[in-house]
């Protein structure tokens, strides 16, 4: 036996998530019997789509879901030996033993960061490279907007437009984030959506219309983006943030949808297992010659994965959210 650490669940969150709703629970982890593994977490991944299951899927009490990268420290499982790292999807616990089914060993490319497995060569990258490329049916040269394009997907939804030529606006709500954007990813135009009014703003920035809107937020930016769609534009929906919470600014004019011949269509990362190979040939390529750039917001300490969580509705993390169980 090992001591150990979960995150709970312990109530049911009214709105935004606050701390109390969540518990650090110790714990005793037995060591791994025939056939088992123990893992110690490295890295912890905090994500949207958590929010809403905290209102329904999520049971309370027991280790919150979520997926990270761990190293195994004790193997009587001949597909894993120790000091293997592993992705796995065994939710929010220092220290876990089980059967292994589920987990991959990870071999990382020595010339890139353990993180960026997390994001950029992660579920969001292939969330927002397949969202792009075969939902969004992304075509070179065309025009470009992506909410929340700070964040982990958004940030790799508009650089891989930039590298297919396509004239890009981003929207986000801190002007740093904005700053970024431009500056270093050298997107065309960016929009600090808490700062400008949202649809003269994205009048002004797409005098040529929207291709294709990658919708990560919902509500009003939904509503801002629908009067500026092209005849066959596309609207692959990845997210609707502003709306996880309860609450968020209705929608009023999907009519456009209708004349315009806008296709929209929801997808999830898991959509895309015909992509993976050409999704992490190109994305490491893109990621050594600095093509695809990224920002994380790291909180160090297991037991900040709530305030991680927390954080993402008001706009905490520049780039991917991760937290640091150990180093
Ligand atoms: N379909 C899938 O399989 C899939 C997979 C991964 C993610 N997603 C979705 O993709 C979106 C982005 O996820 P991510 O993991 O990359 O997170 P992220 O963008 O790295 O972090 C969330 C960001 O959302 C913005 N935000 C929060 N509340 C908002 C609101 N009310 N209105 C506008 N923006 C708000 C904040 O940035 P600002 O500072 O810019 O406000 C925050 O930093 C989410 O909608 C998520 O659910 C979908």
């Amino acid at each position: 036996m090992s001591a150990s650490r979960q995150i709970h669940l312990v109530r049911r969150p009214n709105g935004v998530p606050v701390p109390s709703d969540f518990a650090v629970v110790e714990v005793d982890t037995p060591d791994a019997g025939e056939g088992e593994v123990q893992v110690q977490n490295v890295l912890m991944s905090v994500d949207p789509y958590m929010r809403p299951r905290l209102t329904a899927d999520q049971p309370l009490d027991v280790p919150m879901i979520g997926g990270g990268i761990g190293r195994v420290v004790q193997s009587l499982n001949p597909r894993f030996k120790e000091g293997d790292l592993v992705r796995h999807g065994a939710g929010m616990q220092e220290l876990f033993t089980n059967d292994g089914k589920g987990m991959q060993v990870l071999t990382p490319d020595p010339g890139l960061s353990l993180t960026v497995y997390m994001h950029a060569l992660g579920g969001t990258g292939i969330t927002a490279y397949g969202g792009l490329l075969e939902t969004g049916a992304l075509k070179d040269g065309e025009q470009v907007f992506v909410s929340t394009a700070g964040g982990a997907v958004g940030s790799v939804v508009a650089q891989i437009a930039k590298i297919k030529g396509c004239y890009v606006v981003g929207s986000t709500g801190t002007d740093d984030k904005a700053a970024w954007l431009k500056d270093e990813v050298g997107i065309d135009a960016v929009i600090n959506y808490k700062t400008q009014p949202l649809a003269e703003a994205l009048k002004e920035a797409t005098p040529k219309g929207i291709d294709v809107y990658f919708e990560n937020v919902g509500g009003g930016h939904l509503d801002a983006a629908m009067p500026r769609m092209n005849v066959r534009g596309r609207i692959p929906v990845c997210g609707m943030i502003s709306t996880y919470n309860g609450g968020g600014d209705g929608v009023r004019n999907l009519f456009n949808l209708i004349y315009g011949r806008v296709r929209m269509e929801g997808f999830v990362a898991s959509d895309f297992p015909h992509l993976q190979a050409a999704f992490v040939s190109d994305m490491t390529g893109w990621l050594k010659d600095g093509r695809v750039k990224y920002q994380e917001t790291i909180l160090d300490g297991f037991e900040r994965a709530p305030e991680g969580l927390i954080g993402l509705f008001s706009g905490l993390n520049n780039g991917k959210m991760l937290i640091r169980v150990t180093s």
